[in-house]
């Protein structure tokens, strides 16, 4: 039972998932305290994940770009050095002032912030360890768990984040490895690759798929940016299994195999990358003391609303089902918080895009082609490619394509999937079309502004209904 001085609501973590309901239940004018242990707020999202990473991703582009894609521009630039140390520093500034922000949003929010590790003594009740020493106790009349996830560890490669790294050590290398060996090449793998390979780096990618770029991605597109990124200087070895892995005086073995069988083979490298996905976090959390159970994920498991099997507790982010990303626990935060409030709330799961933060971009929203042929869906297709683009042609930048997936009789846009200069930002226009139910001749009748790379959009749109006007 809760006193009179419980909370309306207590969260558990305060990543995206848990800071965003932190604020949203204090803009609803509910009392509010929000536990985080690791000391800053923003989860791994803004530490050590999103934030982070697209800081490297940047900076080492424009590293490689100065260094390889200067002199045609009519551009002479002497001698370019990398500053490493500068180049984090960089990073660490954005980390920090995004981090201190929510700090700031909390305030004038009125969110309690405590620093500690929570954990259920009962099932209104979370006992808080204190980072500075101590314990305390808050009751709460309901609680959201929002404790993340945490990096899937490889079997007999204990992570030292030094030679044997997640992706927490690799956007923190103190010098760029000789030879990087990525395991997984999915998004942090081919992310991290990126930004190691561009700092000089000779990276091989091993990927137990024919296909990289982790769950969700076109196949088609997939082949597309492989080909892309094997020209940066990349190396793949796709089909192929990691067995085992062992360091050495001066680096790591680690043998690899076949998917299908076969020889085996060893390969060296100064530093290994483990990016083979990540598992939902919620150790020392105490859900022994309620009773509640996780699936065979690991996963917290929730209804339509968010809540566990006991109602007034709810769960959201990557501790529970879905895409881990980092604006899906966004909009679950908010979904929650209104449900508690109102009784009603929203999340559109077919309708979350997908970004990879690689040059070129690759953004995708809805299903791709393989998702429509194994659901004998009937689909047309439209693509448009960079290179007819007029402004991705004038800034010398026109790799990629845009490809639209519709629905053969009405036209509704099923999928939207694009390679490009800027994908990230071009996907929003996609999300919004198939949020709105919009058909691709809907989009191809939109007037787009000349010359920007949003006319490839609206082409690869004309292309699905009738014929682009340039390619
Ligand atoms: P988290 O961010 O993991 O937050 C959970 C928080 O809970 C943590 O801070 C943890 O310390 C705290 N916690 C756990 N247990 C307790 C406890 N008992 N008491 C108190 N506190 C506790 N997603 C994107 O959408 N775009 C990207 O570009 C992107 N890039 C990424 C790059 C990398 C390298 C990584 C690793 C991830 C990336 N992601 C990205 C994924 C994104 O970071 C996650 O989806 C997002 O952080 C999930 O938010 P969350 O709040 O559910 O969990
Ligand atoms: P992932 O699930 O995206 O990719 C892991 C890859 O490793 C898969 O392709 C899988 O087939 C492969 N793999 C698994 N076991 C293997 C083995 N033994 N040998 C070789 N390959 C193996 O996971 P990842 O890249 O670690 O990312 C974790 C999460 O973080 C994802 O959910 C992702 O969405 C999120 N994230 C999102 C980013 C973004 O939105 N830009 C950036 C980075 C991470």
């Amino acid at each position: 039972a809760t006193g009179s001085d419980a909370r309306d609501l207590v969260i558990i973590g305060g990543g995206v998932a848990g800071y965003v309901a932190a604020i949203k239940a204090g803009q609803e004018g509910m009392k509010v305290t929000c536990i985080e242990k690791r000391g800053t707020l923003g989860g791994t999202c803004l530490n050590v994940g999103c934030i982070p990473s697209k800081s490297l991703l940047n900076n080492s582009h424009l590293y490689h770009q100065i260094l390889h894609d200067t002199k045609h521009r009519g551009i002479e630039v002497g001698d370019v050095k990398l500053n490493l140390k500068q180049l984090m520093k960089a990073k660490e500034t954005s980390v920090e002032g995004l981090t201190k922000g929510i700090e700031f949003l909390f305030k004038k929010n009125g969110v309690e912030y405590l620093k500690g590790t929570g954990s259920f003594v009962d099932q209104h009740t979370v006992k808080v360890a204190l980072n500075d020493g101590g314990e305390t106790v808050v009751a709460g009349k309901n609680i959201l768990i929002a404790t993340g996830s945490e990096v899937t560890p490889f079997p007999g490669l204990e992570i030292d984040e030094k030679t044997i790294i997640s992706s927490t050590g690799a956007i923190a290398l103190q010098e760029v490895p000789k030879k990087l060996l990525v395991i997984g090449g999915g998004i942090i793998g081919l992310e991290m690759a990126s930004v190691w390979s561009r700092l000089g780096s000779e990276v091989t990618v091993v990927e137990y798929l024919d296909q990289i770029g982790g769950p969700g991605m076109d196949t088609e597109i997939a082949k597309s940016i492989q080909k892309i990124l094997k020209r940066q200087g990349i190396n793949f070895k796709t089909g192929t299994k990691v067995l085992s892995g062992e360091k050495t005086g001066d680096g790591v073995d680690v043998q690899i195999e076949s998917a299908k069988g076969g020889k085996q083979e060893t390969l060296n490298a100064d530093v290994v990358l483990v990016a083979i996905g990540r598992r939902p976090y919620t150790k020392g959390l105490g859900l022994e003391n309620i009773g509640l159970e996780l699936d065979e994920r690991g996963r917290v498991i929730i209804d339509s609303q968010y809540r566990t099997k006991i109602p007034h507790i709810r769960c959201v982010g990557d501790v529970t089902f879905g895409p881990m990303l980092a604006h899906k626990a966004e909009e679950e935060a908010v979904a929650a918080i209104e449900y508690i409030k109102t009784g009603h709330g929203h999340v559109n799961y077919g309708c979350i895009p997908a970004v990879m933060y690689t040059a070129p971009e690759v953004a995708w929203v809805g299903q791709s082609e393989q998702d429509l042929k194994k659901a004998g869906v009937k689909y047309r297709v439209g693509t448009f490619p960079f290179s007819a683009n007029s402004r991705a042609k004038t800034n010398l930048d026109s790799e990629g394509m845009v490809k639209m997936l519709a629905d053969a009789e009405t036209d509704r846009l099923l999928g939207i999937h694009i390679i490009g200069p800027n994908a990230g930002e071009m996907i929003a226009e996609g999300t919004l079309a198939l949020e709105y139910g919009a058909s691709s001749e809907d989009i191809a009748r939109t007037c787009h502004a000349h010359p920007t790379l949003a006319e490839a959009f609206k082409e690869a749109a004309m292309a699905t209904y009738s014929k682009a006007i340039h390619f």
